[in-house]
């Protein structure tokens, strides 16, 4: 069985102004050292300010598939909301509200996980009003298989994707599963997924960047191979009906208002119920991690044989 990959966080506001600032950093460096090592941080109450209106507010809309794409989207670095369509009043009160959600998240963790402040690429936030159990999406799209992330439009370079989630349902919990840790997964899975393929074609990046820079433009421009095998992974994880039926499983239930961070790049996941989520996502560099062992790539580059991030 894996072991409980959760820990409790309780000590994050800084009591009375004792702690000299060389404690800060050393208990802050330790929390990007648990995380990158495939724990996930649990906050029972909020860290951060999300006023109580704005909570009110994101429970009490209509919500419907019809009106949402997968998820609403924030994008900080452009100001720019996506995902949802309505009437003026209550998408500007929504951009409003993740704007600020997404500035919280920024302040908290430049302290919570200083090591990696001002180095991190502040990547998208969303809110997730839909009731996960239950939804229909396409197979590569479904919540509740088990996976790890990886964005098709936002290739990381070996860098991490760092999630803080929080539960906003005031009653139900949000139920995730998760599994053996990343090491384990890739020992087991990665050569039939490709990583061999992946690591040893060297035709394949050209051809697949030339694939994809028609459709995306630049964005498809700056894979490497540990972003094409990431890719390649998440699918083949969730494709994999064997693993989804028999891996072993633990089962998270994040209560109400509960916040988790974790770096879902690592820890294979899967949503199995909750509605009312909101979560920020940050990319942190390889250079700004403070256990550069521990990362996918580094492990996947040990299977490998061969660098997979140039
Ligand atoms: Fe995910």
């Amino acid at each position: 069985m894996p072991n409980l990959p959760w820990i409790l966080v309780e000590d994050y506001k800084s009591p009375g102004g004792w702690v000299r600032p060389e404690q800060h950093n050393a208990r802050a460096r330790a929390y990007c050292e648990l995380l990158e090592s495939g724990q996930i941080l649990f906050f029972r109450e909020l860290p951060l300010q999300l006023p109580p209106d704005d909570r009110t507010f994101l429970l009490a809309q209509e919500w419907s598939e019809l009106r949402l794409h997968k998820n609403v989207s924030y994008r900080p670095s452009e100001d720019l909301l996506r995902g949802v369509s309505g009437d003026g009043r209550t998408i500007g009160r929504l951009h409003s509200i993740l704007r600020n959600y997404s500035s919280q998240v920024v302040e908290f963790l430049a302290k919570f996980l200083q090591p990696y402040a001002g180095r991190w690429v502040l990547d998208f936030a969303s809110f997730r009003p839909i009731e996960e159990d239950g939804r229909d999406l396409p197979l590569h799209k479904r919540n509740d298989l088990l996976h790890v992330d990886a964005f098709p439009s936002r290739p990381t370079r070996g860098g991490r994707i760092l999630r803080v989630f929080t539960n906003l349902n005031p009653s139900k919990p949000r139920v995730w599963h998760t599994t053996e840790n990343f090491a384990s997964l890739a020992r087991k899975y990665a050569e039939a997924a490709g990583l061999r393929q992946i690591a040893e074609d060297d035709s394949f990046i050209g051809r697949t960047v030339q694939n994809l820079g028609s459709k995306l433009g630049f964005r498809g421009m700056g894979r490497t191979r540990y972003d094409m095998f990431m890719l390649r992974f998440h699918d083949y994880l969730k494709e994999n009906s064997d693993f989804q039926a028999n891996c072993p499983k633990v089962r998270l239930e994040f209560p109400p208002l509960s916040t988790w961070i974790v770096f879902t790049d690592s820890v294979a996941h899967a949503v199995m119920s909750g509605q009312y989520a909101i979560e920020q996502t940050l990319l942190i560099p390889p250079q700004a991690l403070v256990a550069p062992q521990s990362a996918p790539y580094r492990i996947l580059e040990g299977i490998a044989g061969q660098a997979l991030v140039s």
